[in-house]
Parts: structure tokens; C-alpha cells; sequence
């Protein structure tokens, strides 16, 4: 489930940080959810709300006595929200919400709320050590309210303290994750990696590929609203960092094995759905290589296979991503087992309508040992969540199979006796 069609109210209180619930706005406006903002009195001291109303909301309300339709019913749009985030929430509405008392506009929707509320306080430090203040947190916390924040940093008074309200895109992604209901990744530690790689010729020329990576971050996003705290390792692509995921941008092939390998270490997941350059040029030319001739020899040189050259920093579970326009499955199937994979996802960018720079896909989700799962042409996001669950899923009885010297389309050692993953001792064929 995603934020799409999703209905959300966002509270906004009299807080120095209100002016970052326009992004906030933004966001949920950007998911395509459906947003009405309710505001304090105190909140329009701090910003209109025309601003919220220019950004995208719905509708806004100011006042509970205020005759439009809505505001006749005082409590109606708590039936209509499917969660309530309130950001920022100054310790009096924190207050109010904690003792049962109505007395504005957004206390009253709160209180007359059932379903899931995220509370983001945003305070001077003062306030939000006050005794009473957290006595009003634990309780609220107690009853199922969710909190996000605040963080330690510069608060309005420029003393760096705990106070500040959470950025927009960490409340956004919390909001996400507490509508979509699981929790699964919760504590663990994936890396994805999107996106192309560049491999210099010039300093003004590069070899690439058309991969726009919206898989990569769609499955960074997904992620991150199943509770992983996500790293995503980026080539170079048009698309704005997915909210509460932490960005490591690179360009080569070489860069790329570099991050996900420090990024790797102590990982719970790994999602190379990158596509990284097979090739690279054999030398950079340090100035422009000049137009000579009718024709120009390039020498390319392989790039290391990133997931063969997983080592010590080898996460948990380890998935794939296979290209193919021909015998899709059997191709995949032979990567998985070449790249002893825990999973491998497989798709023909060729199909119309779907792959490289489409929101959409087509994939098959394969499983080492498991069941194959063949999708319809559905949104990258929804595909992304599917990849998700099945990889939760994969059985952790499953043993990584181990190198077999020799075996057709495997790696054959180099060296006469060595120790395959697992601690194996093996011999190569004559
Ligand atoms: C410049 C300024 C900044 C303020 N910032 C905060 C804040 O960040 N958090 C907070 O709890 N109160 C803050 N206050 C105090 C609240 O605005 C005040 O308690 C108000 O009554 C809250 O009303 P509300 O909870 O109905 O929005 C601030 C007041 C001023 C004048």
C-alpha cells in the first residue's frame, strides 16, 4: 500500500518549525495523497493559510464555529483522514491531546480521532525537558500515539539542542510506514543500489546505459516504509532522494563497488538493482580525445562483478536483478545460481510500455529454492513492495550454495587449492 489515494490531515501548531510542514504538504502532495490541513490560531501567526492552499491542500481549516460545509459537522474529517500527523506540535497541543481538552480547531479533530496519529514536537529545550511535557509524551505514547523526533540541532535561539522538529521527508516516510502497517524491517539495515554507471573516455564523454533507476529507489522507498534504515547507493539519475533514506552518490562502476561494499558491512539486505557498466574504457584520456579519421578504436576493459566480489561484508540476503530479452527465466535462474543469489528479480526491458524510465514493470520473482512469482504490468512502487515481502520471506534455512569447481556457466577458480565461501576446500579440475 502506498500514500497514493490516501487521505491525510495535517495538523500544524504555533511552532517556529511550521514553516517545514509546507514540504511536508508537498510530499504527501507529491505521493498523490489527498490532504486538508488544520491549523491553530497561533500556527497563522507563523504562516498563512494560503501558503498551504497554494501548495496543494484540499482544504483548510482554521476554526471549528467556521460555517463551511465541512466545519458544520466540528469533527468530521476525522472520519474522513486516514491518519493524522501533527507537525510541528507544540507542547500545548501535546498537552491538550494528552488530557482530553478541545478547545480549537485541532485539538478537537484530534480528539474526536480514532485511527493512527504521528505526533513531530518541535520545542525549545526548555519546554520539552518540563516535567510536565514528558509526563504528556509517555502518556500519549502509552495509548498508541506515535512520535517522531524531535532531533538534536540548531534550534530557533541557534543553541544546538534536543528540540527540532524532524525533516519533512523523515516524518513523510514514518507517516508512510505507519499507513502501510508493517514493521518488518525494523532495526535492519538494507542497501540498494540504482541507477547507471558512467565510465569516463574524456573528460567530456562517458559510456552508460539507459537505466533511469525508479527501481532501485522505489525499492529504497519501500524499504524504508517497512522500518530499514536504507542506504542507497546512486548512479547518476534524475530523481530526488526517496524521503528518510540516506543518498551515497557515485559515477563509475569502480565507485560503486566501493560503497556498496563499505555500505555492506553489517547490512541485513542488499538490492543491486543497479546497472552497472560491464565495461569501461581501458584508459582515460585527460583531454578531449580529438576528432581524427573516419573511424576510433576503443579498448574497454572489464569492470569487477560487484555481487561475485562480495567478501567478508556479504549481507544476510542478497538480491539480484536480471536483464534479459531472451529466455528470460532460464538466464535468471542461471545468474542466481552463478552469483549464489539469495533472489533474483528478472524483467525483458523490451516489452512496450514498461522497464527502463517507465513507472511501470513487468517482473518475475525468483526465489533460490522457492516459488516463482510472476507479476502483471503494475507500478515500480507496488513492484517494489512485492520484492520486499518475498524477500522477507526467503527461508534463512537456505544455505548459499557453494562454488562447484567446474560446473557449467560457474566460476572456475584460478588457483590450484583454495577455500570457497563456507569454509569448503576444493580442487580444481585438471
Ligand atoms: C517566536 C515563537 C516561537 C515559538 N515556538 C514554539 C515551538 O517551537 N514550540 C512550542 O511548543 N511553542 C512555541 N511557541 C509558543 C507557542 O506559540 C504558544 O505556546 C502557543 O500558545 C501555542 O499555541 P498552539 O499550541 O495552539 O498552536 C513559540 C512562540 C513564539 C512567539
Amino acid at each position: 500500500m502506498s500514500v497514493k489515494g490516501k487521505n491525510i490531515l495535517l495538523g500544524i501548531s504555533g511552532g517556529i518549525g511550521s514553516f517545514k510542514a509546507c514540504e511536508l504538504l508537498r510530499l504527501f502532495v507529491k505521493a498523490e495523497a489527498h490532504v486538508r490541513v488544520v491549523m491553530t490560531e497561533a500556527a497563522q501567526h507563523f504562516i498563512t493559510p494560503l501558503t498551504f492552499q497554494s501548495l496543494g491542500a484540499e482544504e483548510v481549516s482554521l476554526d471549528v464555529f467556521d460555517p463551511k460545509p465541512y466545519s458544520l459537522e466540528h469533527v468530521a474529517w476525522s472520519d474522513w483522514a486516514n491518519i493524522l500527523v501533527i507537525a510541528p506540535c507544540t507542547a500545548n497541543v501535546i498537552g491538550k491531546l494528552a488530557n482530553g481538552i478541545a478547545d480549537e480547531v485541532l485539538s478537537t479533530q484530534a480528539i474526536a480521532y480514532a485511527g493512527p496519529i504521528l505526533i513531530a514536537p518541535a520545542m525549545n529545550v526548555k519546554m520539552y525537558n518540563n516535567k510536565a511535557v514528558q509526563r504528556n509524551i509517555t502518556y500519549l505514547k502509552s495509548t498508541g500515539v506515535h512520535f517522531i523526533g524531535p532531533e538534536t540541532g540548531a534550534l530557533a535561539s541557534l543553541i544546538t539542542a534536543s528540540g527540532r522538529m524532524s525533516e519533512p521527508g523523515t516524518i513523510f516516510a514514518r507517516a508512510r510506514q505507519i499507513l502501510l502497517g508493517r514493521n518488518d524491517l525494523k532495526g535492519q539495515h538494507v542497501v540498494v543500489s540504482a541507477g547507471p554507471t558512467r565510465e569516463p573516455l574524456d573528460p567530456v564523454r562517458y559510456i552508460s546505459n539507459y537505466s533511469s533507476g525508479k527501481m532501485g529507489y522505489a525499492l529504497a522507498d519501500a524499504a524504508s516504509a517497512f522500518g530499514a534504515e536504507v542506504t542507497l547507493v546512486s548512479g547518476p539519475v534524475e530523481l530526488a532522494p526517496p524521503p528518510g533514506v540516506n543518498v551515497v552518490r557515485v559515477e563509475t562502476a569502480l565507485q560503486m563497488q566501493d560503497e556498496i561494499d563499505k555500505a555492506c558491512a553489517g547490512a541485513d539486505y542488499l538490492f543491486m538493482a543497479a546497472a552497472v557498466a560491464d565495461f569501461r574504457p581501458a584508459s582515460y584520456q585527460k583531454q578531449k580525445i580529438k576528432r581524427s579519421g573516419e573511424s576510433l578504436n576503443l579498448t574497454l576493459q572489464a569492470n569487477p562483478d560487484i555481487l561475485k566480489s562480495l567478501q567478508k561484508n556479504r549481507p544476510r540476503k542478497v538480491i539480484g536483478f536480471a536483464l534479459e530479452v531472451e529466455n528470460l527465466e532460464a538466464r535468471a535462474h542461471d545468474k542466481l545460481r552463478d552469483k549464489r543469489l539469495d533472489m533474483i528479480v528478472a524483467n525483458n526491458p523490451s516489452e512496450e510500455g514498461i522497464g527502463f524510465g517507465s513507472d511501470f514493470n513487468r517482473i518475475t520473482i525468483i526465489p533460490r529454492g522457492g516459488k516463482t512469482v510472476r507479476t502483471e504490468r503494475l507500478p515500480k512502487y507496488e513492484l517494489a513492495i512485492k520484492i520486499i515481502e518475498e524477500a522477507i520471506n526467503l527461508s534463512h534455512a537456505q544455505p548459499v550454495p557453494q562454488i562447484q569447481p567446474g560446473a557449467p556457466g560457474r566460476h572456475v577458480p584460478q588457483i590450484q587449492r583454495g577455500r570457497a565461501r563456507g569454509g569448503r576446500t576444493y580442487k580444481r579440475r585438471p
